[in-house]
């Protein structure tokens, strides 16, 4: 997998986590931050995934990939469910890293190679 090489330690140390479960998402947070604008789930859920608006926090620590997923997919209560045709696989695999990229305050400094 290209991962390490197409990303570079840097990016690879913000985006720990990155690759719940071995890289089912091999998937861009720089992509996934202009697919969530896009989508308009900030507007419920908080630029930084924050909540606080409409739609509870997403980040940091988002739930597991499976279950946003479905979620997205499948929800059925306040939040509108958000099939393929309007959001590619592609872009919620963005999404998702892009909400997993975001971090938890002072978590940097347990990261050694941030602290380089
Ligand atoms: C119209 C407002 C609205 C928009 C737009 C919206 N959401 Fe939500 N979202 C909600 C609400 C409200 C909930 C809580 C729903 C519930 O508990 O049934 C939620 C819940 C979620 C959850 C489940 C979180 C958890 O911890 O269980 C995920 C994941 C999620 N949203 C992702 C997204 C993504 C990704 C987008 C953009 C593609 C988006 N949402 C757009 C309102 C919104």
């Amino acid at each position: 997998m290209g991962f390490v090489r197409a990303f570079g330690p840097a990016a690879l140390a913000a985006g720990l986590g990155l690759l719940p479960g071995g890289g089912a998402f091999a998937a861009s947070a720089e992509k996934g931050k202009a697919a969530y604008v896009q989508h308009g789930c900030w507007q419920c859920h908080g630029f930084q995934g924050q909540g606080g608006v409409a739609g509870k926090a997403l980040a940091p620590d988002p739930i597991a990939a499976e279950a946003f997923t479905a979620f997205v997919r499948g929800s059925n209560g306040p939040m509108p469910p958000y099939p393929e045709k309007i959001l590619s696989n592609d872009d919620l695999a963005d999404i998702y890293a892009y909400l997993q990229s975001i971090p938890k305050p002072a978590d940097h400094k347990s990261i050694p190679l941030l602290n380089q």
